[in-house]
This record gives C-alpha cells, structure tokens and sequence, in this order.
C-alpha cells in the first residue's frame, strides 16, 4: 500500500509559559491518503489551528512539537529550512481563516501568486508564471482573471479573497492541503461554493485535504474522515458515517445533536449548545476532560474524574478504525441520558 500523504504519529505540542511547558495538543495519531478529506473538528480552543500549523512547521516560537508528521514521506519536525521551503507549496499548502491577513495589502493578487510560484521554483521566469497565475485565478471562478490579477486584496470581496487565497495555496499542485476555517468568514451561500470549489479541486488534482473546522455542518458537507478533537486529545475517529450514524463518545453525540439540519425544509433548525464551559489540556485533571460536562459520567462511579480513556476500537467495521476515547462500551441513547 502506498503511504499516505499524511502520517501524524504520537503528536504532542507543547507551549512555554511561565518556565513550564504546558501541552495543548497530546498525542495524536491520523492518517490521511491521497484524494480524501480528513476533517478536524471540535469547539475553539481544542487545537485545531495549531495542529495545522505544526504540520507546516508554522508553530509560534513559544510552541514546541514532539512525534511524527510525515508528508509524502518527509519528516516534517526536523526537516531544515531548505527542506521545508521546498516541501511548503509543492507537497503541503495552507489556507487560513481570515484571507485578509494572509495576503499582503501592497501587492496585486496576480503578483502575490506570482511570488509563490517563483518562491518554490526560482527557475520560472515572471510571465510563465504569471500566465499560471492567471489560469489558476480562473480556475478558482474569479471572473476576468488576467484583470482580477492586476487588482489589489481590498477591491475584492471576502468571497473572491478567499478564492484568490486558494488559488494561491493550490498554484504549486500540492499533495495536500490543510484549510483552516476557510470558509468561516463567508455567509452561507459563499461558503457553500468555496467548499464545493474546494471538492471540485481537490477531485481535479488528488489531492489529500486537511479539513479544519469547528462547524459540524461544515464538516457534514465535505469530509470522508472525522477527527473530534477535545482539549488537543482525539476523543473520536471515523469515517463520516461513523461519527454521524453511529457515535461513540458523548461529546461527539451532543455536537451531531447541536448541529442545524442543513436539510430541514424551511427554518433552519436552532442550533443547540453543548452545556458546558470547554476544558483545555491544561485544565484537565487526571481523568477524561469531558468529565465536567458529560451526562454519563455520573454512572462510572467516579473513574472517569480518575482514569484517562484511551481511544478504543469501536464498531463492526474490521479495520479497525472507528475509535473512541470514552470508558463507556456502547453509548446510551441521549433521551435515556436525560432520564
Ligand atoms: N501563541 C500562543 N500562546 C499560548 N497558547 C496558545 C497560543 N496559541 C494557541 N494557544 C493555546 O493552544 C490551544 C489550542 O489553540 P488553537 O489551536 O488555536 O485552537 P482552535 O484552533 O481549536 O480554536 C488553546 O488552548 C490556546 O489557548
Ligand atoms: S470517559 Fe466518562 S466523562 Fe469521558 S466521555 Fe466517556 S463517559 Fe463521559
Ligand atoms: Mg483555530
């Protein structure tokens, strides 16, 4: 089997602060193969962005990581900066949330991703690639692309930004591509749009997609894998119907419960909070860090205030890879929850 484009192994990321280092993301292990979309969800806080980032290499300086990423089989965390000049842009590329910020106010679109090209293939001269710019503006929808990439960010909308900004990531044909909240900014019908521009491309070019969100619909929408993190711990890993159909761990349960039906005719369903103030890594005691939230807790006569669960395989699946961090064996009905 070939190795996926993606390897995550044994994650930890760790930030000093105040002469202690206190990890915010604890030992992770995902995969993800070429043409499928991992999502990773949870609520803000648990570590999503910086686990993006990490497999960038794009940590603040205060932040360290431990294990193993590997993208198309490069070790991520000690690769040296030439290496890693190299392997941003044509192995893995990043679209953040706020397109604004990532791209420069001095510059045209076109030149920005001219500077990309160039930055990863210095051998290009400035018309090819602007020729690349340009084919890659219209293939993201932006309409009249070789005048759009004489225009500067701001005389776009947030819509067309975010285009431009995946226009950018994906100009190097990366095998994948982590976008972080990329469509969060955007009202509901321009999200809709760039997840299904997001799928088209990705489809286009095989590639392997980090899906980072904290919008179940979102995630609904668009993933084949789940990822819910919770304090910077998987609490539950499967594919889309896994985690859909049939869930394992609370939390899980209360974000599927929480989310608008996309589908629902007329009103958009309410969308109900998960009761709770979330807990960081940090926070966490011993035990499982839903503990202080979690409906079921209660029953365990105390082992989940105590004893860590480890993620466990769930299921009927043969392969294994529907798991979930919780001590209870199957998942009570939510309404017996409430009983
Ligand atoms: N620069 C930083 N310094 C200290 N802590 C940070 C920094 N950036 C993020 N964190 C902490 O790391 C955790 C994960 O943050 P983040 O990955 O941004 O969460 P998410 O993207 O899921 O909202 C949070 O508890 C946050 O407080
Ligand atoms: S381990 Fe206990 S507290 Fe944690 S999710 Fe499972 S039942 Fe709830
Ligand atoms: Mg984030």
């Amino acid at each position: 089997m070939p190795e996926p484009v993606l390897q995550i192994d044994d994650l930890s990321i760790s930030f000093a602060l105040g002469g202690a280092d206190v990890d915010v993301v604890r030992g992770l292990s995902v995969s993800v193969e070429k043409g499928r979309t991992l999502a990773v969800v949870g609520e803000s806080g648990s570590g999503k962005t910086i686990t993006g980032r990490s497999i960038m290499r794009l940590l603040p300086p205060a932040a360290s990581a431990r294990g193993s990423i590997r993208v198309a089989g490069r070790e991520m965390l000690t690769a040296d900066e030439r290496a890693l000049r190299r392997i941003r842009g044509a192995d893995v590329a990043m679209v953040f949330q706020d397109s604004l910020s990532a791209l420069s106010p001095y510059l045209s679109i076109g030149a920005q991703i001219v500077q990309a090209v160039r930055l990863h293939d210095s051998s290009v001269s400035r018309r090819a690639a602007l020729a690349r710019a340009v084919e890659m503006l219209d293939r993201v929808g932006i309409p009249n692309p070789a005048d759009s990439a004489r225009r500067y960010p701001h005389e776009f909308s947030g819509g067309m930004r975010q285009r431009a900004v995946i226009a950018m990531a994906l100009v190097n044909r990366p095998a994948l591509l982590i976008a972080d909240e990329p469509t969060t900014a955007l009202d509901v019908t321009v999200q809709a749009q760039i997840l299904a521009l997001l799928r088209g491309l990705q489809d286009e070019y095989g590639m392997a997609m980090l899906l980072i969100s904290h919008d179940f619909g979102v995630v609904a929408s668009a993933a084949d894998d789940v990822l819910v993190l919770y304090a910077g711990r998987e609490a539950e890993y499967g594919t889309l119907r896994d985690i859909f159909e049939r869930p394992a761990h609370p939390y899980t349960a209360g974000l599927r419960a929480a989310t608008p039906r996309l589908d629902a005719e007329g009103e958009r369903a309410r969308l109900r909070a998960i009761p709770g103030v979330p807990t960081s890594l940090r926070d966490a005691g011993a035990g499982c860090a839903f503990a202080p939230r979690c409906a079921f807790a209660a029953r365990l006569d105390g082992r989940c205030e105590t004893e860590l669960p480890a993620p466990t395989v769930r299921g009927a699946r043969t392969d294994g890879l529907h798991r979930a961090a919780c001590h209870l064996d199957r998942l009570p009905d939510l309404q017996e929850a409430a009983r």
